[in-house]
């Protein structure tokens, strides 16, 4: 009988959970060649942020807890290191797997590759590489191309992210084009957001209400870009209501937003949009029946772009750069940035039956968990 292998995945934050799920269960499946743990380094602590996902997501508990929480970027990102070259030298486990590009996943992939163990340093697969927005202010871009150049699996989400790695010159030995690990839970979970009873919950209507998600520092930390987006709620507002007087929009709130709104007394302004309903950030399953049955969404985050591609859901991206092309080239998503009379026109097509329908990419299959399962399997045996 084969020597079992040791896989130590690494999640952290919100949009970790929801890759690492898929690739758990798959995992799980050869339990007979892998030992499996989960290290949750405590960058969200919040239950709403963390706890439910765990729970929404049938993911075991996770086996060691590191307890980073919140702090300036190097505070959290030197804290998570700390602890995590404990565990790997502790555990000295023949793969560690790190997602997507939150400090998290930045932390622990150099701790990888400064432990030498085995003849050589620890073995580091990355789930969701190659994305590349080409904006370097922004944080996850530096964490992607640290944890890019660190890894030697290299699990891909769409074909711009191969053409960005053979830019950089990775080897190609170490790509894998695998699909979206965050679009396996979307098939995998569906009975569960069919069952959510969120929308009873907060009285809304299918198709009779925005859904909106703002986060990014950019956006929110900076009290100009704060007031813009404000605004163009308001404006949204206005013109949806033209179309449908019962309409809602619907903004459950990111601690950090929520923070920088006091912070910069916005809170009352937000508040005073017509229609708005503020809510406390949803757990998964809640969050994606929201999603699915909202009549688009305004959001800046990277995820809920490829989600509403999927769902085939009109989204308009807050952004200027961008990182997923497939969700403007093929899916439902538009780069807005922070233009108003843009967002305008498109909720203006979107409520008059012109805006574009949106095709699923080829990849969105739900099975690129079974590919990067398969692809473990080769490397390790
Ligand atoms: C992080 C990720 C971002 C991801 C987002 C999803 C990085 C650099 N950024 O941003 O890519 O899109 O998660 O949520 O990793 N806070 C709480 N409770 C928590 C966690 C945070 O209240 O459980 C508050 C704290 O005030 C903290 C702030 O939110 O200072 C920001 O948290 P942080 O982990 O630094 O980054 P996010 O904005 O959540």
């Amino acid at each position: 009988m084969k020597k079992k292998k040791k896989i130590i995945s690494v999640v952290g934050a919100r949009p970790n959970f929801m890759k690492l799920a898929p690739v758990e269960l798959e995992l799980t499946r050869f339990k007979h060649l892998f030992t499996h743990k989960i290290i949750h380094t405590g960058q969200h602590y919040d239950h709403r942020l963390s706890k439910v996902f765990f729970k929404d997501l049938d993911l075991p508990e996770p086996d060691i807890f590191l307890g980073a929480g919140s702090g300036t970027h190097a505070e959290q990102t030197a804290r998570i290191m700390a602890e995590f070259e404990k565990v790997v030298l502790k555990e000295r486990p023949d793969l560690v797997i790190v997602f997507g590009d939150v400090n998290s996943t930045i932390a622990c992939a150099l701790v990888c590759s400064k432990i030498h163990h085995n003849g050589g340093t620890v073995p580091l697969a990355h789930v969701e590489a190659g994305l590349r927005s080409f904006d370097n202010t922004m944080p996850e871009e530096i964490n992607r191309i640290v944890t890019d150049a660190l890894s030697e699996m290299l699990f891909i989400t769409e074909p711009a992210g191969v053409e960005n790695l053979i830019k950089e010159g990775t080897d190609r030995k170490k790509i894998f084009l695998t699909g979206d690990t965050m679009i396996d839970s979307l098939v995998l979970f569906k009975k569960k957001f069919d069952e959510s009873r969120v929308l009873k919950k907060l009285k809304l209507s299918e198709k009779r209400y925005i859904l909106s998600t703002i986060h990014r520092p950019v956006n929110v930390d900076n009290r100009q870009n704060f007031s813009k987006i404000i605004s163009i709620l308001k404006s949204v507002s206005a013109e949806a209501l033209k179309h449908d007087p019962g309409v809602k929009i619907v903004l459950p709130i990111h601690p950090r937003t929520l923070k920088m709104a006091e912070k910069f007394s916005l809170l009352k302004k937000l508040k005073l949009i017509k229609n708005i309903l503020i809510s406390e950030p949803a757990g998964y399953t809640d969050f994606i029946k929201l999603l699915k049955e909202c009549r688009f969404v305004i959001t800046d985050s990277g995820g809920i772009q490829e989600e509403a591609t999927f769902l085939k859901i009109p989204c308009l991206t807050l952004r200027d750069s961008f990182e997923r092309p497939e969700t403007l080239k093929i899916g439902s998503n538009t780069l807005c940035g922070l233009n108003e009379e843009l967002v305008l026109k498109k909720t203006a097509e979107i409520f008059n039956g012109k805006y574009k329908q949106g095709k699923i990419p080829q990849l969105m299959d739900g099975k690129a968990s079974v590919r990067i399962v398969k692809a473990i399997k080769t490397r390790l045996f």
